[in-house]
């Protein structure tokens, strides 16, 4: 399709010239915005010096002037940027002035320089920079910046340090060089919640949280995680922060979760702002994730960027498995690791096995913005936890410093970061780089035989076709396992194996009877694993295993093997799984987080993709019905300890949001929402009714939609937050998420109608068209109601976003798994989406890739 504008990692090339300093002076105003930009330029020798013109980026600007070291030059831009021929310029160093116009107030992709709320704030990654000024917009030109703002509001903020201020200016230095993609700006009404910092060898840092006045009081859990952060990436990776300030700024209008401009990372505020009123448990650890990971990018893609946009998940890869890491150790690594584990299988494995499966390192792409998907985010993180477990602990903290000492103050590539492994460990990669250049999920089949105490473990695997890349070699696998004996017993405590052929078998000898063999704890490689074990195995897994992640991965096999029965032959549930899942349920000695994460049941997408890989054609109503047919016999089989069992976990005291008092809330509400099942709601009213904090609120409230009950709590619910923009997202996405299959696109087509429908704020789109997009049943119901409606909205919102609008496009990305009849309507949405006129690039990118 659009093979001509695609970019490739082929064609790469140092820019022609280096970018010593920028100076840039901002006087702003909604319509007319003017921008001055001083660049001391030189040509580049990794070019071979001068003789090259200069090629500036640059979209939207009206160029007001033009000039080379103070020498006016007529103006040549075009729809992309800006040519100055070589014959214009010196043979060494000069000095580059423009001045352009730009309008933040009509800036609706929320991308360059807009507007929110009254405030002006910026958005530069990927490639938004030259949405402000004509500059060499690539992450490989890195400079020092120096930024004046003018402008009449009391908050104005940039990149560094502050230098000076007055009434209606502010100048901020930045003294770290950096690419054009981490610069920042915000001027507003802001209020501060401040404390201070000191960093391990003595520097005194000003940490602030900007937000809208009245929002101060909602800032102090993200202000205890930011400095929770600084110390763990102190203790941990031995890396301290490097300026006087840290700004983080809040705002409502945001495409994405958070932006780590250096020294004033940007948030969409539903990841700042919490209290327990407003804010749920799983608020509160998403909020410590996110402030974590932009915090943490100040070394894993500042410090040290990326070369080049296919290089992507080095930073981004990276900073998520850092993330993860310290979120495991302020919680509980168990409970992490299987969160983790649950959103890469529903949207990495989900984006993998589908048309837009792409390598975590691509070779091309249209537009960079749709790249930042699951498989360069948390696949990318996969592969550097398989890293770690196959050089160990240690020789992974070594490569680490190889690694910040090396490429400090550079712009580098997955190239640089494997060689830092190989050269601490003597270990070749070339086999495992496949697991950047090449995308798909593996398959890993296991057998296993016993005799004469010798058990062997046989595995194959098997790399299937992903679009553009029919053919793959083996992948390096580390498959964790460890084996028990008959009476429970670990007999052999947890070896990695690790596999490199397509086919390889493991023995294990002098064992006295044949052992079951726990495999892949840790979810140590991102695979499907497929082994055929009875039912009566995987429970005595669920009992016994002491690999946390496999004893949940156990009861979850057990609950997909059912579920996949009723689905298919109509099976009811049998007493295997109710018996073992009651028994995991009252388990005292077990963590509640863990327990409650054993009686969520596999969702509705799971299941499909799950059906659609052992060769079946999933039928969503089919399996919504059966589904809720599992949760009722659970429900029967749990109801005499429900009771006692939501009694014994009451929190006496004032909320805290610590994981230990999340997990007895999260075990309580999937108690009460069993309960609900058979009580008719009496108990999850009453919890709604006394609820004094939102992850009760909205627990109980999740308890009654379930059930098809809770119309006068959502009134009441809405009464009482009407006023609260991250709240209401919540109150509309419940409605959709919970509407019955034949319901849902009716819910969802009235919200839309509703006055609060805020279309153009992502937050409020995503919660409306998103969770349309999320009720499995519901999107994929009857004769494609909700297929018209996502992609009647879509096309309204690419016009004016069409970051946002592509991204959700996926929501269609799983048509080949379903019957040709859906697969025949999708085909047709898809298809009137490319049809149609002025459609962004981002978007038909997306639509072709769908459509193959
Ligand atoms: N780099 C951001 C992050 O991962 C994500 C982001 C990308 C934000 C593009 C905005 C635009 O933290
Ligand atoms: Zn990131």
């Amino acid at each position: 399709m659009t093979e001509a504008l695609a970019i490739r990692l082929a064609d790469y090339q140092p820019y022609t010239h280096l970018v010593d300093q920028v100076s840039l002076t901002f006087r702003l105003a909604p319509t007319a915005t003017r921008v001055k930009a001083r660049l001391d330029l030189r040509p580049n020798p990794a070019r071979g010096g001068g003789g090259h013109d200069l090629r500036l980026d640059g979209e939207g600007l009206r160029l007001l002037a033009l000039a080379v070291d103070g020498r006016a030059l007529a103006a040549r831009s075009d729809a992309t940027g800006l040519t100055i021929s070589a014959a214009d310029l010196p043979d060494g160093p000069f000095v580059l002035e423009t001045e352009v116009e730009i309008a933040p107030e009509g800036n609706t992709a929320l991308e360059g320089l807009y507007m929110s709320n009254g405030m002006y704030c910026t958005q530069c990654e990927a490639e938004g920079f030259r949405k402000i000024t004509f500059y060499p917009d690539r992450p490989d030109v890195m400079a020092r910046f120096r930024v004046r703002v003018e402008g009449d509001l009391p908050v104005l903020l940039s990149n560094g340090n502050p230098v000076a201020q007055g009434p209606g200016w502010a100048e901020w230095d930045d003294p770290w060089p950096k690419p054009a993609y981490l610069f920042a700006l915000v001027a507003g009404n802001l209020r501060a919640h401040s404390a201070p910092f000191r960093t391990k060898s003595g520097r005194d840092v000003a940490l602030n949280i900007w937000v809208r006045p009245g929002d101060e009081g909602r800032c102090a859990y993200a202000m205890d995680s930011l400095i929770r952060s600084m110390l763990w990436d102190e203790q941990v990776y031995g890396r301290e922060y490097d300026l006087d300030v840290f700004n983080i700024v809040a705002v409502d209008d945001f495409n994405m979760g958070a932006m780590e401009n250096k020294g004033l990372n940007i948030f969409n505020s539903k990841f700042v702002l919490a209290s327990p009123e407003t804010a749920t448990d799983d608020d509160f650890a998403r909020i410590e994730a996110i402030i974590a990971h932009e915090y943490f990018h100040n070394w894993t893609g500042n410090r040290i960027t990326c070369r080049d946009w296919f290089q992507l998940c080095l930073k981004e890869g990276l900073t998520v498995y850092r993330d993860q890491q310290f979120s495991g150790d302020m919680r509980s690594h168990a409970v992490k690791r299987i969160e983790d584990v649950l959103m890469l299988r529903a949207r990495q494995f989900r984006e993998d096995q589908g048309p837009l499966a792409h390598a975590v390192r691509p070779e091309s792409y249209v537009e960079i913005n749709n790249f930042y998907t699951a498989t360069i985010y948390e696949k990318g993180a996969e592969v550097i936890g398989m890293l770690r477990r196959l050089v160990g602990d240690d020789a992974y903290a070594r490569a680490l410093d190889l690694y910040f000492d090396r490429h400090d103050g550079e712009a580098a590539t997955i190239e640089d970061w494997l060689a830092v492994f190989e050269e601490t460990t003597g270990r070749d990669l070339a086999q495992f780089k496949r697991w950047y250049t090449e995308a798909g999920t593996p398959r890993l089949r296991m057998t296993d035989d016993f005799k004469d105490g010798s058990y062997t473990l046989h595995f194959e695997q098997e790399n299937p076709a992903t679009p553009g890349q029919p053919v793959k070699g083996a992948k390096v696998l580390p498959i964790a396992v460890g084996l028990l004996g008959p009476n429970g017993d670990e007999v052999v405590p947890t070896t990695v194996l690790e596999m490199t052929e397509p086919r390889q078998s493991f023995r294990f000898d002098g064992l006295p009877a044949r052992p079951l063999a726990s495999v892949l704890r840790g979810f140590s490689a991102p695979v499907v694993l497929i082994r055929d074990l009875r039912p009566e195995d995987r429970a005595f897994l669920l009992a016994h295993d002491t690999d946390p992640f496999n004893k949940w991965e156990a009861g979850r096999a057990l609950a997909k093997d059912l579920l996949a029965r009723m689905v298919v032959t109509g099976a009811q549930p049998g007493p295997d799984w109710l018996d073992a899942l009651e028994r995991v349920t009252l388990d005292d000695s077990l963590d509640p987080a863990f327990r409650a994460l054993c009686l969520r049941l596999p969702s509705d997408d799971d299941m499909a993709q799950t059906l659609h890989a052992s060769g079946h054609v999933p039928d969503p109503a089919a399996i919504y019905a059966a589904r809720r047919r599992m949760g009722a016999a659970l429900a029967q089989r749990l109801a005499a300890g429900l009771p006692g069992l939501i009694a014994s976990l009451a929190e006496p005291g004032p909320f805290t949001p610590d994981a230990r008092a999340a997990g007895r809330r999260a075990l309580r509400l999937a108690a009460l929402a069993l309960l609900s099942r058979v009580d008719g709601g009496a108990a999850a009213r009453a919890a709604f009714a006394g609820a004094d904090n939102m992850t009760e609120e909205v627990g109980a409230l999740s308890c009654l939609l379930d059930i098809g009950e809770g119309q006068a709590e959502l009134a009441r619910f809405e009464a009482r937050w009407r006023a609260d923009r991250n709240v209401m997202d919540k109150w509309f996405a419940l409605q959709i998420a919970y509407a019955a299959p034949e319901r849902a696109a009716d819910v969802t087509r009235a919200l839309t109608a509703h006055p609060d429908f805020d279309w153009k704020n992502p937050n409020r789109f995503r919660s409306v068209i998103g969770a349309l997009a999320g009720n499995h049943a519901g999107f994929h119901h009857g004769e494609g109601a909700s297929y018209a409606l996502v992609a009647d909205w879509l096309l309204r919102l690419d016009p004016l976003n069409p970051q946002t609008a592509a991204r959700m496009s996926t929501a269609f990305e799983t048509w080949p798994r379903y019957d040709a009849d859906r697969q025949g309507m999708v085909r047709a949405v898809l298809e009137r989406i490319l049809a149609t006129e002025g459609l962004s690039r981002d978007m038909r990118e997306m639509a072709g890739r769908m459509l193959g």
